[in-house]
C-alpha cells in the first residue's frame, strides 16, 4: 500500500520522508491554512521535496472556475494532481481535465455511488473520507470494501485514496482490504510504528545488559 502524507506542515513531510514514508501528500485548504503560510509558498516548498503525487484543492464551485485553478495548479510541478469536490459541476471538470490529461483526485466521496461516478468522469484517484463517516455514526472502512468492489468488477483504473485517517485501525483496514492508497497524517505514522512491548522489550535489554560482565 502506498502511504500519502496528509499534511502541508514542510518539517512532518520531513520527518515522514525520513522514515521512508512518503509516496506522496494530499492537502486541503484546512491544512494549508494550519501552516500559517500563504498557497503558494506551501505548494512550492512541498513540489522540490517530494518527487511523488501532490494533490492541491480547488477552491471554485463551478466547472470552468475549476479547470482554470487546476490548469495554474499544475504549473507548479509535473507530480501535482488536482483534488475536485464531489459535485455535480466538479465531475464535469474531471472529464474535461481527464480529456486534456491533468490528473484528478475527486475528493468528499461518502458513497458508493460517488465513487463510481467519479472513476467513470476518469478520476485518476478517488478519496472516501473515513474518519468523517465514523463521526457521524457510519462506517467509513465499509465504503472503502465497497470502492474497491465497484472498481475491480469493472476494472477502473481509477486508486481509492483512504482519506481521513484518524487511528492506525483505519490503516491496518484499508491495507487488509488492499486499498492503493493510504493518506495518513503524521502522527498517526508516528503511532503505526509503536507498541509497548516494543518499548518494554528495549527497556529490558538495556537493564539486563547492565548484568553482563565487562571484561
Ligand atoms: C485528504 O485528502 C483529506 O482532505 C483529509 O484526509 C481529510 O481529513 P479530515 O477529515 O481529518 O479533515
Amino acid at each position: 500500500m502506498k502511504f500519502f502524507i496528509d499534511t502541508a506542515n514542510i518539517d512532518e513531510i520531513k520527518r515522514a520522508q525520513d522514515m521512508g514514508m512518503v509516496d506522496g501528500v494530499t492537502t486541503n485548504p484546512s491544512l494549508i491554512a494550519k501552516t500559517g503560510k500563504d498557497f503558494e509558498t506551501c505548494l512550492k516548498e512541498i513540489v522540490e521535496t517530494v518527487d511523488g503525487p501532490i494533490s492541491a484543492e480547488v477552491l471554485g464551485t463551478d466547472r470552468e472556475t475549476m479547470v482554470a485553478e487546476a490548469k495554474k495548479l499544475v504549473t507548479y510541478g509535473e507530480q501535482v494532481n488536482v483534488k475536485i469536490p464531489m459535485t455535480v459541476e466538479g465531475l464535469a471538470a474531471v472529464k474535461t481535465l481527464t480529456d486534456l490529461g491533468i490528473k484528478t483526485n475527486v475528493t468528499l466521496i461518502f458513497s458508493p455511488n460517488q465513487a463510481l461516478l467519479a472513476a467513470k468522469a476518469g478520476a485518476t484517484y478517488a478519496s472516501p473520507f473515513v474518519g468523517r463517516l465514523d463521526d457521524i455514526g457510519s462506517h467509513g472502512m465499509e465504503l472503502v470494501s465497497d470502492m474497491l468492489q465497484i472498481y475491480q468488477n469493472y476494472d477502473y483504473a481509477t486508486e481509492v485514496i483512504v482519506a481521513s485517517i484518524r487511528h492506525p485501525i483505519h490503516v491496518k483496514e484499508a491495507a487488509l482490504m488492499g486499498a492503493d492508497i493510504a493518506t495518513i497524517p503524521f502522527a498517526v505514522i508516528q503511532q503505526l510504528a509503536k507498541h509497548p512491548l516494543t518499548d518494554i522489550g528495549i527497556k529490558r535489554f538495556e537493564e539486563d545488559w547492565k548484568k553482563v560482565p565487562r571484561t
